[in-house]
C-alpha cells in the first residue's frame, strides 16, 4: 500500500496524479492530497467521496503553521507507517518580463517553489525516513535550466529573457533537490519536469494534455532508483536535463 502525500493537489497536475492513483483497481494506493482551502478545491472533495483511498488535507506551502499541523495530521491517519512518495507539486506561475516584474515577485515566488518545498521536506522527513521507498519528487520546469537556455529547441519555446521570476525559483528549487540527494544518499530524489501541459497554468497552447502525461508521470516515479535518478534533473521521458 504505497502511502503518497502531494501538495497543490486541487487542480492541474497534482489533481490529475491524485486521481488516477485513487483509480487504480483494489485501491491500492493511499494518497494524501494536500490543498489550500479543502472548501473550495470542489473537484477533488467529490472525488474523496467516492475513493475512501484519499485523505484531502488542509498545507499552503507558503505558510508553516499549516504544514506543521497537516504533517501531525497525515501523521496520526499513517498509524506508525511512512510515506513512500512525497511530491513537492504546488506552485504558481507568472508571465512577467525582467526589466518590468516586480521584484516582490520574485521573494513571493521563492517563498513557494523553493522555501515552501523545503518546509514540506522538513516538516514529512521523519515520515520519508519511516518508508522503504524514501522517494521526493520535486516537480521543476525546464524553465529553471541554466544549461537549456541556449538549446535552440528550448528558445524556440521560449524566446528572450521571459519569465525570469519563475525560472529563478525553479533554479532554486533545483539546487535544494541536489543539497537533499547529498544529504540522504538512501533517498530516491529528483527533479522532475513534468513538460508543457494543458492546465491553469500551462495554458490551452499547451503541449500534451494532462490526462496522458501524468499517465506517464506516475510510471517514472514508479520506476526510479537511486542509481537512475537521484540528484538528477528528469524529464517526462526519463531523460536528464541540464541543469
Ligand atoms: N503545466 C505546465 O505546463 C508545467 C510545466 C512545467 C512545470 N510545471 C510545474 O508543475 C507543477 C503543477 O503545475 P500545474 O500545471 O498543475 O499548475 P496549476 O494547474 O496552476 O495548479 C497549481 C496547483 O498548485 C497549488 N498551489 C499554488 N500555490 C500554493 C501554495 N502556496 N500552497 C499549496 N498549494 C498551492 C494550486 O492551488 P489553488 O487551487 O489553491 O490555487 C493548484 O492546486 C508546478 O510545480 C509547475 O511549476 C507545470
Amino acid at each position: 500500500m504505497p502511502a503518497w502525500l502531494i501538495t497543490g493537489s486541487s487542480r492541474g497536475i497534482g489533481f490529475e496524479l491524485t486521481k488516477q492513483l485513487a483509480t487504480v483497481p483494489n485501491g491500492i494506493h493511499t494518497i494524501f492530497a494536500t490543498c489550500r482551502n479543502p472548501a473550495t478545491a470542489t473537484s477533488l472533495s467529490e472525488l474523496a467521496k467516492n475513493y475512501k483511498n484519499i485523505h484531502v488535507v488542509a498545507l499552503d506551502v507558503d505558510d508553516d503553521a499549516t504544514v506543521q499541523a497537516a504533517a501531525e495530521t497525515v501523521t496520526g491517519l499513517l498509524g506508525g507507517k511512512g510515506i513512500d512518495y512525497l511530491v513537492n507539486n504546488a506552485a504558481w506561475s507568472q508571465a512577467d518580463g525582467l526589466d518590468t516584474a516586480n521584484p516582490d515577485t520574485m521573494t513571493a515566488m521563492y517563498n513557494t517553489h523553493v522555501a515552501g518545498s523545503f518546509r514540506v521536506y522538513r516538516a514529512f522527513l521523519p515520515l520519508v525516513r519511516l518508508s522503504e521507498r524514501k522517494a521526493i519528487i520535486n516537480v521543476s520546469s525546464e524553465l529553471g535550466s541554466l544549461g537549456s537556455m541556449d538549446d535552440p529547441r528550448f528558445v524556440e519555446l521560449f524566446p528572450g529573457a521571459v519569465f525570469p521570476t519563475y525560472s529563478c525559483a525553479k533554479a532554486g528549487l533545483n539546487m535544494l533537490t541536489r543539497k537533499i540527494a547529498k544529504g540522504h544518499p538512501d533517498f530516491i530524489v529528483f527533479a522532475f519536469a513534468p513538460g508543457w501541459l494543458k492546465t491553469d497554468m500551462g495554458g490551452p497552447n499547451a503541449m500534451d494534455d494532462v490526462e496522458p502525461a501524468v499517465e506517464r508521470h506516475i510510471k517514472l516515479y514508479e520506476s526510479a532508483t537511486i542509481e537512475k535518478f537521484s540528484g538528477k534533473f528528469i524529464n517526462q521521458w526519463g531523460q536528464e536535463v541540464a541543469w
